[in-house]
């Protein structure tokens, strides 16, 4: 369970000697002997910092840490130096990792307080930095521990209060910095509960996590933003009647009832415009009758990713606050095996009226997405819409585990959503529509089908997605391999990783 919510943040306008708290922090990118507030640091501390950076063989590569107890020769208690790398190359993505690691030492050796010294590249970029700084403390801090019963695993963080000290000589801000400090501050915790959340929803096990929890987590959202929120939640004969063929074939072979969500968030001024935020929702995909083997099943509780990521997200943007009308749909199932389940061969009738051969029961997430896509174009209408799903392994070939494909035939949509991703520094690259891979989709007896060959896979699933999204302005997140990490970075925990929270997030409240 997310415990990083305790740790509250502050703006610590003090010079950074005088700091009296357990842990001071600081980024020295490359050779230590460069930088002025170590040095300044390792006078106060009679050489002894530059000895341990030297014993240690520090060179401030990123992610190296050298830490010494002061043992009263500074304000501070203890110092920690983190290595920031090269400091051109160093992204906003960098700064949560940077932070993170600092809260994750807090917490080892028992730090209740924290100064940490922000890097400084001055302009419009700082407050940006102050937000990912506080998203790493939170999510650097986060752990799923409900399942696990050792004493130690249930202990709250011990790390309480974390202060950023943004000018190292103490200088106090005018009035507009402390205000863009504290907003900044306010979204950096926002965003990362909101990505925490997803991560819970994503780590909870496919028994506790079915398409009825994902609704009543929409619904608890919603009574949290009555103002502003209303969920509206459809069950398997509501979406018979709206004709959602392809979505409900899915979790006929479940007994866990399918639920389609829909939220909507309305600003309390006339919208400037309609964003629509679509989440893949299958809640484990075992394959269906095209079987996955046990390794690859493994992981698949993950399959609803998208949804948790779209949810989630609804509730940091009605506390934030947006300009636009935005709505958040998930088609949510179960894809498993049974006397009931749908079978290859099988022709189902789309929504929109477009019949599709099913030529493999594991290439579900595009036939729950096309309905769901249909839903916004006839339903909300909007004047956008984004799907997020983790939707085909071969995206993962493609650009490895860390990084999702985009997909969109809407250039303007696509760049500006790639400049979004960009600033909250989760890696995102464009994949091509390429019109030709169509042929893959052709099919003898319906209109198409819903799987093409192994080559291109993530490409014709969007493909296929692109028959219901028509002209509609559309961009497509395939996120199969960031959804779920199996290797950790000081951020990002294994397993569930709330990929595209924060972007969803940014995307709707920065106008
Ligand atoms: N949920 C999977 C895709 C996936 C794979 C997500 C690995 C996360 C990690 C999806 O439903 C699926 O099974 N896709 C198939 C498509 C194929 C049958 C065309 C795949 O990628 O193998
Ligand atoms: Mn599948
Ligand atoms: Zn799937």
């Amino acid at each position: 369970m997310d415990t990083s919510a305790a740790i509250e943040v502050s703006h610590l306008v003090v010079p950074a000697l005088q700091a009296t708290v357990d842990l001071l922090a600081i980024t020295v990118f490359g050779d230590p002997a460069k930088d002025a507030l170590f040095k300044e640091l390792d006078r106060g501390l009679a050489g002894h910092l530059a000895d341990v950076a030297m014993t240690e063989s520090f060179e401030g590569k990123l992610g190296q840490v050298i830490s010494f107890y002061a043992g009263g020769k500074l304000a501070a208690k203890r110092v920690l130096v983190v290595g920031g790398g090269v400091r051109s190359e160093f992204t906003n993505g960098h700064v949560r990792d940077v932070s993170a690691t600092i809260a994750q030492f807090a917490n080892k050796v028992g730090a209740a307080s924290v100064g940490f010294v922000l890097p400084s590249f001055g302009g419009t970029r700082e407050m940006t930095l102050v937000q990912m700084a506080v998203e790493g403390v939170h999510l650097g801090s986060y752990k799923f521990g409900r399942y696990l019963t050792a004493e130690d695993a249930k202990k709250p963080n011990r790390l309480k209060t974390f202060g950023v000290i943004t000018d190292a000589k103490g200088k106090k801000p005018n009035a507009a910095d402390g205000r863009g400090f504290l907003a900044a501050v306010t979204r950096g915790t926002v965003v990362a509960a909101a990505v925490n959340h997803a991560r819970d929803l994503v780590n909870e096990p496919p028994a506790i996590v079915t398409p009825i929890a994902l609704a009543n987590d929409a619904l608890a959202i919603a009574k949290k933003h009555k103002d502003t929120i209303t969920t509206t939640i459809l069950n398997p004969k509501q979406c018979a009647e709206l004709g959602m063929g392809m979505f409900l074939a899915v979790g006929q072979g479940s007994d866990q009832e399918s639920r389609f969500i829909h939220i909507t968030y309305k600003p309390v001024k006339k919208p400037k415009k309609r964003i629509c935020f679509i989440g893949k929702g299958v809640t484990f995909d075992s394959g269906g009758y095209s079987l996955k083997p046990s390794n690859a099943m493994e992981d698949m509780k993950v399959d609803m990713a998208g949804a948790a990521a779209v949810i989630s997200a609804m509730d940091a943007i009605a506390t934030l606050g947006s300009d636009y009308e935005v709505h958040a749909v998930a088609a949510c199932c179960e894809n498993l095996v049974s006397g009931k389940a749908y079978k290859l061969g099988d022709v189902l009738t789309s929504m929109d009226g477009t019949t599709v051969e099913i030529n493999n029961t594991d290439a579900e997430g595009r036939l729950t997405l096309g309905d769901a896509i249909t839903y916004a174009r006839q339903k909300i209408q909007p004047d956008e819409m984004f799907d997020f799903a983790t939707l085909t392994g071969a995206c993962m070939v493609a650009l490895g585990p860390y990084i999702a494909g985009v997909m969109s035939d809407n250039e303007s949509l696509a760049k500006s959503w790639l400049a979004t991703a960009e600033r909250t520094g989760e890696d995102m690259w464009r994949l091509p529509l390429a019109p030709r891979l169509r042929e893959q989709l052709k099919s003898p007896i319906a209109d198409m089908r819903n799987t093409g060959d192994r080559f291109g896979g993530a490409i014709t699933a969007g493909l296929f997605l692109k028959t219901f999204a028509k002209d509609t302005p559309w961009v497509h997140v395939d996120i199969a391999g960031p959804a779920s990490l199996s290797t950790a970075r000081p951020s990002q925990p294994k397993g569930g990783s709330g990929f595209a929270v924060a972007s969803i997030v940014e995307y709707a409240t920065r106008h």
